[in-house]
């Protein structure tokens, strides 16, 4: 284990080839003593995914060593994950009753912009791939959140029939987004996932988190066993909170997420919510970021907390500094989760070691 391992939020950051880390959206998996960092590989010009979803591996978490495509886009026309598709925020997690590394991402047709909004699968037998692509879609069609269990239908119809004259900025039509308008929308043919995460519990159940509802609202919606499908089982979390971005991590019983609003590429306040169990209630907290420009969370956006030791409370916030004119130069922001008064602060600095975080 190096002495050092020196992290320095915002700048450029070299592989073990002298070039800038291409992992955006992404999320670390712990392997043994090695770190696995996957992805949204960004072309200079294009947010839309060019190669597929980039791997890394590292010891240290500082010196990162590029392991090559995990998952590649298709030049097959028609195929889901087609070059040009919009795809983003991968994660892996690994199945110990399959053996296999499960990945999970965000998944936008090609051509079509954001309307698809489907969550996509892709399974390995080895951490750094290939990936082979499973499926995407929708989410728990014909199912109903376990939190929205009896909605008036009639009434949800009623409303979305009085499109336009029932205004989406109005609290009356927000009321209706609270009680579930596009949930039912989306009912047969599932529910949206745009932005997302997965989770592993500590009893290896794992969940889909994901921005949904034309990102008004979050879901949590279980995995089965081999982490490749849905239950059934979702919950809907801070309906018409306008979302997105969530990472979740556990310490001393409670899970803590923290999410963004909704100004696509611009950074804004980071929130917090946290819950007694996975399914909630979650309740809602002030930004965990303090700090100069706090209040826009550094000029980034949350996609991951690596958890390095979740009983002694060691975790890193992993964020994007997104850079659309020229996307495959975004940065990273990681910084050290700290508690105060048991509750997660992140605090910005300009460098810091990683390694009294590694080590016991
Ligand atoms: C952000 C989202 C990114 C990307 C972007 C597109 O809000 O977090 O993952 O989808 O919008 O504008």
């Amino acid at each position: 284990m190096k002495v050092n391992a020196e992290i320095r939020p915002g700048e450029i950051w070299p592989d073990d080839r002298g070039v800038h880390i291409n992992a955006h959206g992404g999320g670390v998996l712990r392997c043994g003593d090695t770190f696995y960092w996957f992805g949204e590989h960004k072309a200079d010009t294009t947010s839309s995914a060019m190669v597929g979803v980039t791997c890394y591996s590292s010891k240290d978490l500082e010196h990162w060593t590029y392991r090559g495509v995990a998952l590649k886009v298709s030049d097959t026309p028609g195929s889901d994950i087609e070059r040009g598709c919009i795809l983003e925020r991968p994660k892996v997690i690994y199945n110990k009753k399959t053996k296999k590394y499960v990945m999970w991402f965000h998944l936008e047709l090609k051509g079509k912009g954001y309307a698809a909004a489907r969550y996509g699968v892709a399974v390995a037998d080895k951490t750094e791939g290939p990936y082979t692509f499973v499926r995407s879609g929708r989410v728990n069609p014909k199912i109903w959140p376990v939190n929205l269990a009896n909605p008036d239908t009639k009434a949800l119809t009623e409303a979305m029939n009085r499109k336009p004259e029932l205004q989406w900025w109005t609290p009356e039509w927000m009321e209706y987004i609270k009680q579930g308008m596009f949930t039912w929308r989306d009912f047969d043919g599932g529910q949206m996932a745009r932005d997302q995460t997965v989770y592993v519990d500590d009893d290896g159940k794992a969940y889909h988190i994901y921005s949904s509802e034309e990102n008004l609202t979050l879901q949590i919606a279980e995995l089965n066993d081999d982490y490749t499908a849905h239950t059934g089982r979702y919950v809907r979390v801070a309906p018409g909170g306008q979302n997105e971005a969530p990472a979740i991590f556990k310490y001393n019983g409670t899970y803590w997420m923290i999410t963004s609003g909704c100004t696509g590429w611009a950074p804004n306040k980071a929130r917090m919510f946290k819950a007694k169990s996975i399914w909630g209630p979650w309740e809602q907290l002030p930004t965990p970021c303090i700090g100069p420009d706090a209040d826009k969370t550094f000029g980034g956006q949350s996609t991951y907390v690596l958890t390095l030791d979740g009983k002694q409370g060691k975790f890193v916030f992993m964020a994007d500094i997104w850079r659309p004119e020229h996307p495959s130069d975004a940065r990273y922001i990681w910084l050290p989760i700290k508690f105060r008064d048991g509750v997660p602060v992140i605090e910005w600095t300009d460098e810091w070691n990683i390694v009294s975080l590694l080590s016991d």
